[in-house]
């Protein structure tokens, strides 16, 4: 069990002195910090070549042939998941066993814990992705692969429920965290459905990929349900300290959630209209809640990261108020399958990949043994990149996919070099910053 800084003894039951308790304390974060490190390479790693790379492959295939249904739907699959669970999941994995055993303390079983599950996780995600681009033994491979993802999940759930939060006079658990266990409860429900849904293709389908319909709902599950609670979460326990905003409106916030998840279950049933509706006003109320776009209290805390990160976040939650108002589009449309993928692809690099960017670069080379960023110049050009790269994939997008402009098919592959320029950044600067050490700021 974990004890408290002043009253750890040795099993022999010798009391520990202070210098002996803040050597263990050292040894425990440089072991987390190593632990951290590898999860966010690993997340790098999925987002750059499975993600990223076969991405853009995928539209350059899409704009030579100007048909968006020319690319297998299990490579546009794999890139999903690649993106969703590899880059993005694994981060979040990555900070939360981070952030845990540090509040618990000293207990060892997490840390062993959090060397396990990235292991399955990542053998899970690695292997899905295999699976879906070359369909070998797919029939076995593909429920082993959710099954390996759930069960890492699993284990860092049970790592979570020990955790107990401390008495600092503040309320037992504030929005913030309200909202992360929403988004916890979003991911979990996503990868019992990912079990199933790979179990019943292994069993009864034909192909490795998910038929359209349940992809749709089901893509809705993945990125409204599990990872925007999650950004809200991050955004509401640090966005208000970094960018000098007042304080985080909870009740609101907790509104958002509702109205957010109520979205997710309408879209569950098909009912797509109501859905996109709930989640444009889950997303305005957490702009409202968080404060966003309301002039600061205080100067940004710009020292050690690009000046540009405040008005990077403020776009980002642009873009998420932008992706559900496509939806109503997508929703109402009668053939709309350009204006479902713009919609996506608004939330998923306008949204959460600008607000990775953003509080990544942020808190990851603190968090990895108080590193600093490598270079700010380099966080400032690939936000320039990434926002401008998706402003041109998500015009041309709709512009080409619904015949509209016959010119924009010619500006999808470049929409996508820009952003994998982005991306490429982002990825350098974030791992040359953990390989070079420099004195910490503070
Ligand atoms: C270089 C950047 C990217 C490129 C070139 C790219 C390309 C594509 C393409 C061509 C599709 C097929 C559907 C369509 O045409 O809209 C697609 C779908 C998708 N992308 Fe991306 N994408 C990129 C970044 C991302 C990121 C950062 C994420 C998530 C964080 C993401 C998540 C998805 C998802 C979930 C789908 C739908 C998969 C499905 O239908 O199951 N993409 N992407």
């Amino acid at each position: 069990m974990s004890q408290p800084l002043t009253r750890i003894e040795t099993r022999a039951g010798r009391r520990l002195a202070p210098e002996e308790i803040y050597s263990l304390v050292a040894a425990r974060e440089s072991r987390l910090s190593r632990l951290l490190i590898t999860y966010i390479t690993a997340g790098l790693i999925f987002m750059l070549l499975p993600g990223t790379f076969l991405g853009v492959w995928n539209l350059l295939a899409i704009s030579s042939r100007q048909a968006a249904d020319s690319v297998s739907p299990a490579w546009i699959q794999a890139h999903g998941h690649a993106q969703i669970f590899g880059w993005i999941g694994t981060f979040i994995l990555g900070i939360g066993f981070y952030s845990i055993p540090k509040l618990r303390r000293l207990d060892p079983f997490a840390l062993g814990a959090g060397w396990t599950a990235w292991g399955l996780w990542t053998t899970g995600v690695a292997l899905r992705w295999f699976t879906g681009v070359w369909g070998w033994q797919w029939r076995i491979a593909l429920p082993v692969s959710a099954a390996l993802e759930l069960a890492a999940f699993l284990i860092f759930l049970r790592c979570v429920s020990g955790h107990r939060p401390q008495d600092s006079g503040k309320p037992a658990v504030e929005p913030w965290v309200w909202v992360v266990i929403a988004a916890s409860a979003g991911l979990l429900l996503t990868l019992v459905v990912n079990l199933g849904a790979a179990s019943f293709l292994a069993f009864r389908g034909s192909s490795p990929d998910l038929p359209s319909a349940f992809d749709q709902r089901f893509l809705v599950l993945q990125t409204w349900g599990f990872l925007v609670p999650f950004v809200w979460g991050f955004s509401a326990k640090w966005l208000s300290v970094f960018l000098g905003l007042r304080p985080v409106r909870g009740g609101v916030l907790l509104c958002a959630l509702a109205l957010n998840s109520a979205g997710v279950l309408a879209a569950l049933a098909g009912w797509m209209v109501a859905a996109v509706s709930l989640l444009l006003a889950g997303m305005l109320a957490a702009v409202f809640a968080l404060g966003i776009v309301e002039k600061p209290r205080q100067p940004a805390k710009v020292r050690g990261v690009s000046s540009l990160f405040p008005v990077f976040i403020r776009v980002a939650y642009v873009w998420g108020v932008v992706a559900a108002a496509l939806g109503i589009w997508a929703a109402l449309a009668p053939d709309p399958s350009g204006i479902w993928g713009a919609s996506r692809h608004a939330l998923t690099v306008g949204f959460l990949a600008l607000m990775v960017f953003g509080i990544g670069q942020r808190v990851l080379p603190a968090f990895s043994g108080m590193h600093v960023l490598f270079s700010t110049k380099l966080m400032a050009l690939a936000l320039v990149l990434l926002a401008a790269g998706c402003l041109l994939r998500v015009s041309s997008e709709i512009l080409a996919y619904q015949g509209i402009a016959q010119a924009a098919w010619r500006w999808l592959p470049v929409s996508a070099l820009t952003e994998m320029t982005a991306v490429t950044l982002f990825a350098g600067n974030v791992l040359v910053s953990f390989h070079r050490r420099r004195p910490s700021l503070s």
